[in-house]
């Protein structure tokens, strides 16, 4: 059995952040680098700021857009989709990232709390598009034809994440609760720990260094993603 304690694990819920791409060469938020050390959040990633500035809000998104061109999964990602591939009982990915490199690594069932940084969503129509390049205030929505209405389908600041009841109904089934990649600083998924351990689940922590949540969690595993995940991999296919 994985070092948990004895009883089976059935069902798990995986939560991942930037930290899980950090290794593909894409930039987490609060680390060194990060990409909040060299924009405001506020200034880029809310409602007000998108009314205020959208042509900054497109410029930024653009560019986080087309790095996804440059970049390929690591074996964090292809841990996981081996994972949901290969485990007996039931495996829930949820991820606060909105890079499409869990479903490149492998992954078909991924939940994108925060939306998905290639998607487009038009506010004249509520559709969801895939543009096939950059897009402004002068690209007319795929679906409507309306100018002026796409927006990134991406969760700003101030806005409810995507999935909740879903996430939620997992979080009070599941067995066990891994976190990977997240400095546990942005709620609501910093406290999936602890609704997890309200129905009994046994929690993990996986991370470079501890995140602020960190003592939330019944086991840690302090490291890189790509290293722990696919050891733990290991040990939860081979039943311990
Ligand atoms: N392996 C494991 N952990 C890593 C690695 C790695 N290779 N590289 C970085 N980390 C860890 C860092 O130590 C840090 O704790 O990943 C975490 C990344 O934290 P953040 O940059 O805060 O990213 P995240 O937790 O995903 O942010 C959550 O904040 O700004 C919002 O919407 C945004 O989804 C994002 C949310």
């Amino acid at each position: 059995m994985p070092a948990f304690n004895d009883r089976s694990i059935g069902h798990i819920v995986i939560l991942t952040g930037a930290g899980v791409s950090a290794e593909s060469g894409l930039a987490t938020f609060r680390d060194a680098g990060g990409l909040w050390e060299n924009h405001d959040p506020m200034e880029i990633a809310t409602p007000e700021a998108f009314a205020r500035d959208p042509a900054l809000v497109y410029r930024f998104y653009n560019a986080r857009r087309e790095k996804l061109d440059e970049v390929t999964p690591n074996d964090a990602h292809r841990a996981i989709a081996r994972l949901q591939r290969e485990f007996a009982g039931e495996v829930f990915l949820v991820t606060q990232n909105v890079d499409d490199l869990h479903e490149r690594g492998g992954s078909d069932q991924v939940c994108h709390m925060h939306g998905e940084l290639r998607q487009v969503l038009c506010e004249a129509c509520g559709g969801r598009h895939i543009p096939a390049g950059a897009y402004n205030q002068e690209t007319p929505c795929p679906g409507c034809h309306v100018r002026g209405g796409l927006r990134p389908d991406v969760v700003w600041f101030g806005e409810m994440p995507y999935h909740m009841d879903c996430i939620e109904a997992q979080l009070s089934a599941c067995d066990l609760f891994i976190a990977v990649g997240t400095s546990g600083q942005v709620y609501p998924a910093a406290g999936f720990v602890r609704q997890a351990s309200a129905f009994g689940a046994q929690t993990m922590a996986i991370n470079r260094e501890p995140s602020d949540n960190s003592s939330w969690f019944g086991h840690h595993r302090q490291g890189l993603a790509t290293e722990q995940l696919g050891q733990l991999v290991e040990e939860l296919l081979a039943g311990g």
